[in-house]
């Protein structure tokens, strides 16, 4: 059986890290991105990591002929679907644009897998799709309720994997659909090696990112979004996870969906978070601490939006991808550093 794993915005900051796990596990590798986020020098760094190449196809997922050439050329198992758009603040000024990519390129890529009968998925979902829960530490079984576009992109996007693999039940099929849906809480950190990390255009909305460029020196001071929260410090508290266990957790999932486990077919949501909550005050001290550089930082009001606390039970991936994450808050802040040093512009 074929080992080659399409992987969907590939170029970008987790697909990246996922192709060099994947790489390094001893899949074959094909990458389609439109390069709307990303550069290529990213996939040069994937091969440098590796020693291993890759094959690239610079293409929009939502274009229909492309995407049936890739499936034609290569001998495709399974798709990694990372393309999508991501920035929170921008699906609300332009909601179409977000669905037309998130959903719409979805719905175009599970044509493609279904006309070359490729039907084992793994799909970059987001924590974001819970929205607002009494419960702070979140279990896969929670309601669904996005709330903003972006979320309810991930959100409608789970539920048409859920009513295509639910359709599988209602005909005859000799390849039943295999889907993972991956919930990432806050991915940060880099490679080790220093070669590919996170490169945000422009003002970056996140705050790892944020911090970095604060401590290099490239923006002036953090605003710290509230510090009178129901938490410990006041500030913010998240699940930051790095990004080497999150594209670990993806081969996890293809080795899953390949398995025993997934034999009859099916859609599952896992969490891929460390399951413990760090605050924005908490992340800014181990940085400071990390790198020797003081954060310049300010209070500011809250960011609309945006939950006090939230963290994940990760047990379900432990149990069922046999998985969990290694790698602690003090190397995502090293790792991130390390890329920063080394990477001051970026892939620029
Ligand atoms: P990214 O922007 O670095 O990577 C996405 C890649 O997809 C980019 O290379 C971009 O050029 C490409 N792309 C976008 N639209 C495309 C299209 N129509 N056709 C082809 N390529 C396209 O983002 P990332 O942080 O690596 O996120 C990857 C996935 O994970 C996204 O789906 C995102 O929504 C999801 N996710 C990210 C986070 C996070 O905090 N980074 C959290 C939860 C979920
Ligand atoms: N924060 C600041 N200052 C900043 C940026 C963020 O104080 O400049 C705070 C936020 O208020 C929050 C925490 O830092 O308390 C983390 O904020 P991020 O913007 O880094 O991340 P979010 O938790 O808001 O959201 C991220 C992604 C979403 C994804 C979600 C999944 O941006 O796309 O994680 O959990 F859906």
């Amino acid at each position: 059986m074929s080992n080659t794993v399409l992987v969907t915005g590939g170029a970008g900051y987790i697909g990246s890290h996922a192709c060099v796990e994947l790489l390094q596990a001893g899949y074959s590798v094909v990458v389609v991105d439109n390069l709307e986020n990303s550069k290529i020098e990213s996939l040069n760094r994937v091969q440098q990591i590796t020693g291993k190449t890759l094959t690239f196809f610079q293409a929009d997922i939502r274009d229909k002929a492309a995407l049936a050439t890739i499936f034609t050329k290569e001998n495709i198992s399974s798709v990694m679907h990372f393309a999508g758009l991501k920035a929170v603040g921008e699906s609300c000024e332009q909601p179409l644009k977000y669905y037309h990519n998130n959903v719409y390129g979805t719905m175009v890529l599970l044509d493609a897998m279904t006309e070359a009968n490729v039907k084992q998925l793994v799909f970059s979902s987001s924590a974001t799709v819970y929205g607002t829960n009494p419960q702070v530490q979140y279990t896969e079984d929670l309601p669904i309720g996005a709330v903003n576009p972006y979320g309810r992109t991930k959100a409608m996007v789970e539920q048409i994997l859920i009513d295509m693999s639910d359709s599988d039940k209602l005909k005859p099929t000799q390849t039943p659909w295999k889907i993972a849906l991956l919930r990432y809480f806050n991915p940060i950190g880099a490679h080790e090696s220093g070669l590919i990390g996170e490169d945000p255009n422009g003002i970056p909305n996140n705050l790892m990112p944020y911090v970095t460029q604060v401590a290099i020196g490239k923006l002036q001071q953090l605003s710290v979004f509230g510090d009178d929260y129901p938490t410990p410090d006041g500030t913010g508290v998240r699940d930051y996870i790095h990004v080497v266990d999150l594209a670990k957790g993806h081969v996890k999932a293809i080795e899953a969906l390949q398995s025993e486990k997934f034999g009859e077919g099916g859609c599952k949501a896992y969490n891929l978070g460390a399951g413990l909550g760090y605050s924005v005050l908490e992340l800014i001290q181990a940085f400071e601490k990390m790198t020797g550089r003081k954060v310049n930082y300010k209070i500011a009001p809250r960011r609309a939006g945006d939950l006090p606390e939230y963290y994940a039970d990760p047990g379900l991936a432990l149990k069922e991808l046999n998985w969990n994450v290694e790698k602690t808050l003090d190397d995502m802040v090293a790792d991130t550093w390390n890329w920063q040093v080394k990477n001051p512009q970026g892939y620029n």
